[in-house]
């Protein structure tokens, strides 16, 4: 019996997602399955808006960042009406199986979803923040991290141009994988995340790095960078800024990189693993697999429990997180 597949992006984009979704339709049609492309998330799911997706849809996409399908963060799939619906809508389609792209809460979204409908339900990790357990990469994590390296080296170029101060905010929800790693690839005097900072360290920190711009800018004369998560810095980054601004005399402009980290064309990283998920996924289901999520662990594919993938315990390296603070940031 051919089976039919339902194939949604949901949450925030990622750049890799189309090639993600080349891969579900490309490896569908090789197992004479049928895929349906809901739009806009979950609200497709919720509003029986699809197309059926043929090669002349996923022709010429893989190297494009957004998704073909559309995306959008769905409060009525935390309802139980909206998740009946959303049941009622696969039911009458005669779907199969379900495969979602996103990140937690659209996993999050498809757990809840089972006590109303009982098909195989196999999620792929699309998100820039990769804070998503089971998987060591998530799609679009790679292009992100790639896009702001790019950014901060042009900002480093006009910072020492004229031996400024910047801060440069990152994105990554409430995790420091983005900030960490383009933090240690841009050479940044500082790493301010998650992993490397308390609430309670507030004051000390900004007096140790205030002291530490005065210095590197009086001595060295040299440009001083310092990158910091979103949403960690008590009232906000600008905050910091401020702060740093005023202890030290010296102007320390903030320069939040914001949505231009989740567009842009998708690296070979990005375009790999989401080709080898979008495979993965539909083997899962030719396997009868269930409440999955395809995994990258040591460069090769694996299955996790949805409840598993949402667990939010996925940490930096520690390894990194030393070398940051005890060899590479000035102190
Ligand atoms: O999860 C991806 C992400 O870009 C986060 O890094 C960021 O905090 C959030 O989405 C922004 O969400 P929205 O698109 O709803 O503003």
């Amino acid at each position: 019996m051919t089976k039919r597949i339902a194939l949604l992006t949901s949450g925030g984009d990622a750049p890799g997602m189309n090639a993600a979704i080349r891969a579900v339709v490309l490896t569908a049609q090789h197992y004479h399955m049928q895929v349906l492309g809901f739009h806009h998330g979950y609200n497709g799911l919720l509003n029986n808006e699809f197309t059926q997706l043929s090669l002349s849809d996923i022709n010429g996409i893989i190297h494009r960042g957004g998704t073909i399908l559309k995306s959008a963060r769905c409060k009525d799939m935390r309802s139980d009406l909206g998740l009946k619906q959303a049941a009622n809508v696969l039911f009458k389609n005669k779907i199969d199986a379900l495969i979602v792209i996103g990140g937690d809460g659209s996993f999050n979204g498809l757990i809840a979803l089972k006590q109303f409908w009982s098909g195989q339900m196999i999620g792929i990790p699309g998100t820039i923040d990769n804070d998503i357990d089971g998987t060591d990469n998530t799609i679009g994590f790679a292009t992100a991290v790639n896009t702001a390296i790019d950014a901060i080296d042009k900002i480093r170029d006009t910072a020492d141009a004229f031996d400024r101060v910047f801060l440069v905010e990152l994105m990554g929800r409430k995790s420091g994988h983005i900030t960490f790693n383009v933090g240690i690839s841009c050479a940044a005097e500082q790493v301010l995340s998650f992993e490397n900072f308390q609430i309670n360290d507030e004051k000390q920190v900004l007096n140790k790095i205030a002291a530490q711009i005065k210095a590197a800018q009086q001595e060295r004369h040299k440009s001083y960078l310092i990158v910091i998560a979103e949403n960690l810095w008590p009232n906000g980054s600008q905050a910091l800024a401020d702060g740093l601004s005023q202890l030290t005399g010296i102007d320390c402009p903030l320069c939040t990189l914001g949505y231009i980290q989740r567009g842009g064309s998708p690296v070979a990283k990005d375009r790999l693993l989401a080709t080898r998920m979008g495979v993965a996924s539909i083997q899962a289901i030719v396997d009868d697999k269930t409440d999955m999520m395809i995994g990258e662990q040591n460069n090769t594919m694996s299955l996790v429990a949805l409840t598993q993938a949402i667990k939010h315990e996925k940490r930096v390296s520690q390894a990194l997180v030393d070398a940051q603070e005890n060899i590479l940031a000035l102190n």
